[in-house]
């Protein structure tokens, strides 16, 4: 049966939807935990009964086992992991890229994880580091997509297959890359190889690849960023549209006696207190936990608790509409996911066309709101309005005598005929007192107004505290005082 992806709601460019596979689904944005058979210190049963749909396992690991190997043969992965939901298998890629190489082929690790019943099969892609030279990264890609096309054609159209987007740092190759594995009919598409940068904060070079990745990948298929497993980088990763993530982060972390919360992680040696609702946080203090013998396991239930949160979070906000607000939040945890941040605002042009048009609010949280989705869509609505030949954008007043028209005028967006005073975004933002950010930005809402009527005068009635900038930001208009 082919893997199925329906889109129910939309924010940014995040996407709440549903995975199919098989018969099994999941509800997304998701989160697959990482299973180790060897060590795991959360079992896959007390991760159903957390609410877990889905998990990822290595099938690598399980094909060299001898303690697993014939196990997951006879009886299958299902039954061995004891997890009902959907069960995704990597192939052994990871260790290529940390060890060189592996001892089993492409088609080898297909048939092990269908033999295994896997319900997502990875074929063995080629993860190239984010540092590698283009000749490099382009051989090595076009390895991973001769791999796609075999296993395409061995496994069927309709196999549950993933469709792993590589091409480096290089923007055009995972662009190129993207469609021609949405041209190979891939439904499921891992970016892959991201979790260096990931690993070293380097979230700016996360958007350049992923946003070039996104752009070749058809809207229709679910994307999984893999090897992303810290919560406070989710909502920035759904905001460009990823649908799936997989964590090792909270068995990793705990291990290294670290406390994750969704905005950062804490070790734990250095808590006083457990500033979290989860079952386990509230049953024990901080002392009981760093001494408990237990502590690596109750930790990794504590991580899994936090993550899944920020997951189900994450799926409120698209619902609600309030994305923005969340990532916003969130990348204010970390200089280096700020700085993300703002290099995902510069790709704001773009998310725009896949926002939604009515949320629940627009709060203007400081600057970068100034470059948010909605102040973008605005502005281009303002080249569509109607004008009469003598207009009046009036910041400070309600009425012009001597003009056809009043608009009144809201920053960070511009002016604003008086029948979008109810509609969004102009009805449903807040904002707190101007600031020369957001006046700026609706300044260039004025402009655009300006620029696309040539045959209507514009002016411009401003408090006096504002001239300054008004008249930086829209030379040559008429302010009147
Ligand atoms: N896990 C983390 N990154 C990757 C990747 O690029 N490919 C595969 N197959 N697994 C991964
Ligand atoms: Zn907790």
């Amino acid at each position: 049966m082919p893997i199925t992806f329906e889109v129910f709601e939309k924010d940014i460019a995040g996407r709440l939807g549903r995975l199919k596979a098989g018969d099994r689904t999941l509800r997304t944005p998701a989160l697959l935990p990482v299973i180790n058979p060897h060590l795991q210190p959360v079992t896959p049963e007390e991760m159903q009964a957390l609410g877990v749909e889905g998990l990822i396992t290595n099938a690598y690991i399980f094909s060299r086992s001898r303690e697993f190997r014939e196990k997951a043969l006879s009886q299958g992965l299902h039954e061995v992991l004891g997890f009902d939901g959907l069960i995704m298998t990597d192939s052994g890629s990871f260790q290529l890229s940390v060890y060189g190489e592996v001892e089993i082929s492409n088609l080898e690790t297909l048939e092990f994880q269908q033999a295994i019943g896997s319900d997502i099969f990875v074929p063995l892609d080629i993860p190239t580091p984010p540092d590698a030279d283009r000749p490099r990264a382009e051989k090595e890609l076009a390895i991973t997509m001769a791999r796609l096309r075999e296993a395409k054609e061995v496994l069927g159209p309709d196999a549950p297959l993933a469709g792993p987007v590589q091409g480096g740092s290089y923007p055009d190759l995972r662009e190129k890359a993207g469609r021609e594995v949405g041209d190979l009919g891939f439904a499921f598409c891992p970016i892959g190889a991201v979790v260096p940068l990931m690993e070293s904060y380097r979230y700016q070079e996360l958007v350049g690849v992923v946003m070039a990745a996104k752009g070749g990948i058809p809207v229709s298929s679910c994307v999984h960023l893999f090897g992303a497993g810290h919560p406070a980088m989710f909502a920035f990763a759904v905001a460009m549209g990823c649908d799936i993530f997989d964590s090792a982060a909270y068995a990793l972390y705990a291990k290294e006696g670290r406390y994750l919360t969704p905005s950062g992680s804490a070790k734990v040696q250095e808590l006083h207190e457990l500033p979290c609702p989860c079952q386990v946080c509230r049953t024990h203090s901080a002392g009981d936990l760093k001494t408990s013998p237990e502590r690596d396991r109750l930790l990794a239930l504590h991580n899994l608790h936090v993550s899944l949160a920020e997951m189900a979070r994450i799926r409120q906000a698209i619902q609600d509409g309030v994305l923005w607000e969340l990532v916003d939040e969130r990348c204010r945890s970390h200089p280096l996911l700020l700085k993300g941040y703002r290099a995902l605002l510069r790709h704001a042009g773009t998310l725009e066309r896949s926002d939604r048009v009515s949320k629940r609010r627009f709060f203007y949280r400081g600057t970068e709101s100034s470059s948010r989705t909605e102040v973008i869509r605005y502005q281009a609505l303002l080249d569509r309005l109607a004008l009469p030949p003598r207009v009046l954008v009036a910041m400070d007043r309600t009425e012009g005598t001597g003009f056809d028209l009043v608009l009144p005028f809201r920053p960070p967006f511009g002016p604003y005929p008086q029948e979008l005073q109810e509609t969004f975004p102009i009805g449903q933002s807040e904002i707190p007192d101007w600031d020369e950010d957001m006046v700026t930005s609706g300044c260039r809402g004025i402009r655009r107004l300006i620029e696309t009527h040539p045959r209507c005068t514009v002016a411009i009635s401003c408090p006096p505290e504002w001239r300054c900038v008004v008249e930086r930001e829209v030379p040559g208009a008429e302010v009147i005082p």
